[in-house]
C-alpha cells in the first residue's frame, strides 16, 4: 500500500459541498482526477460511474448495504492458501470468462481456445517424463492416454514449452481439497519435445461440484444454481516469446456441458475423448480405456505467469 504524500495531497482538489443527489458522482470523479497513472484513472473513473449508476438503479436499503459489505468481507475471510473465494466469485458470475475472452481476442479474426484459470492452479507441478502417469496415488477411474501437441498460430510445432496439466479426481476433488490424495496427484509439468509434443497417462476426468462453503456458494444456492463443472483437463502452457496459454479441454458428452457454473465452455474447447477397446498402451490395462489427441495453439506475445490462486 503506497503512503499518501502529505505535500502532494495538500493540493487535493476542492469538489465543493454536495447540494443534490446528482452532485456526488462528479465530485468523486473530480477528487480522483489527479491520479498520474492514466490506466488507474481510466479504471477507477469507470468503476465509480458504474458503481454509482448501480446504486441509483438498485437503491439498496441500509440493511442490504450492510449485507453486501458482509458478503465482500466474507470472500476475504473464507479465502485461505487452499481456497480462493474471490476467484470463485468472479468465475460463477462469468467475470473470469469475460476477461479471458476479451484478453484473448474473442470476436476478432481468430476465435481463441482459451479458458479461465480457475482457483486450483498451483506452482511447482512436478516435472514428469513423457508417457508417465500423473496418477500419483490410488485414484480409480477409466484410464486415459493423452497426446498433446503445441503449435504456434502459423502451424509450427513449438519445442521446449512448459505445460502444466491438472484435473480433479474421480470423486471430483483436486489434491488440495482432498486429504485422501497425495500432493500433486493428477498434476504434472511436461516439456514439449522437438515436435512440440508430449503424452501422459491419467484417468478420464469427471465433472464435479465447485466448493460451496463460502459466500460464492451461498449465493449460488440462493439462485438455485447447480454448482457443477463439466469434466475437463486444465492446461497452462508457458514459453518465452509467446502469450501464456491457459485452457481447458472438455468432455463433450458431459451432461452438464451446457450449464457449466463458471460459463467456461466454448466450441473451441471441446475434446475428442475416444473410448478404446483395442490393446492399451500399458500392459496392466485390459478392457476399455480412453484416448485424446489434442493440439494447443500459442500466439506470439509476452510470457507471464498468473498469480497462483492457491499456495
Ligand atoms: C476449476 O476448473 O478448477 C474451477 C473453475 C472455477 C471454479 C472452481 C473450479
Ligand atoms: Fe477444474
Amino acid at each position: 500500500m503506497a503512503d499518501i504524500d502529505p505535500v502532494a495531497s495538500e493540493g487535493t482538489v476542492k469538489y465543493g459541498i454536495l447540494k443534490t443527489l446528482e452532485d456526488i458522482t462528479p465530485a468523486v470523479l473530480k477528487a480522483m482526477a489527479p491520479a498520474e497513472d492514466p490506466r488507474l484513472r481510466e479504471v477507477m473513473e469507470a468503476f465509480v460511474r458504474h458503481a454509482h449508476a448501480f446504486i441509483r438503479e438498485v437503491r439498496p436499503t441500509e440493511e442490504e448495504f450492510e449485507r453486501g459489505l458482509e458478503f465482500l468481507n466474507g470472500i476475504g475471510q473464507t479465502t485461505t492458501d487452499k481456497y480462493n473465494d474471490a476467484v470463485l466469485f468472479c468465475d460463477v458470475f462469468g467475470i473470469s470468462t469475460l476477461v479471458t475472452m476479451l484478453a484473448n481476442g474473442m470476436g476478432g479474426p481468430m476465435e481463441p481456445a482459451t479458458a479461465l484459470l480457475g482457483p486450483f492452479w498451483r506452482l511447482g507441478h512436478p516435472i514428469t517424463e513423457h508417457g508417465a502417469s500423473i496418477v500419483r496415488c490410488d485414484t480409480p477411474g477409466p484410464q486415459l492416454h493423452a497426446k498433446i501437441r503445441v503449435i504456434d498460430n502459423s502451424g509450427k510445432p513449438l519445442p521446449g514449452v512448459d505445460v502444466d496439466v491438472w484435473h480433479a479426481s474421480s470423486v471430483g476433488m483436486y489434491d488440495v481439497q482432498d486429504e485422501n490424495q497425495i500432493e500433486f496427484n493428477l498434476r504434472g509439468k511436461f516439456i514439449t519435445d522437438e515436435n512440440g509434443s508430449f503424452h501422459f497417462r491419467s484417468i478420464k476426468p469427471v465433472g464435479y461440484p465447485i466448493p460451496t462453503h463460502g459466500p460464492s456458494g451461498a449465493i449460488l444456492a440462493a439462485q438455485k444454481r447447480k454448482p457443477q463443472r463439466p469434466a475437463h483437463l486444465h492446461f497452462l502452457a508457458f514459453k518465452e516469446g509467446y502469450k501464456t496459454l491457459v485452457t481447458q479441454i472438455f468432455v463433450a458428452d458431459d451432461p452438464d456441458i451446457e450449464r457449466d457454473v463458471t460459463f467456461g465452455v466454448t466450441p473451441q474447447l471441446m475434446g475428442d475423448y475416444k473410448r478404446e477397446t483395442g490393446p492399451a498402451p500399458w500392459p496392466d490395462v485390459t478392457g476399455e480405456w480412453y484416448s485424446i489427441d489434442h493440439t494447443l495453439v500459442m500466439v506470439p506475445g509476452v510470457a507471464t505467469l498468473p498469480t497462483p490462486p492457491i499456495a
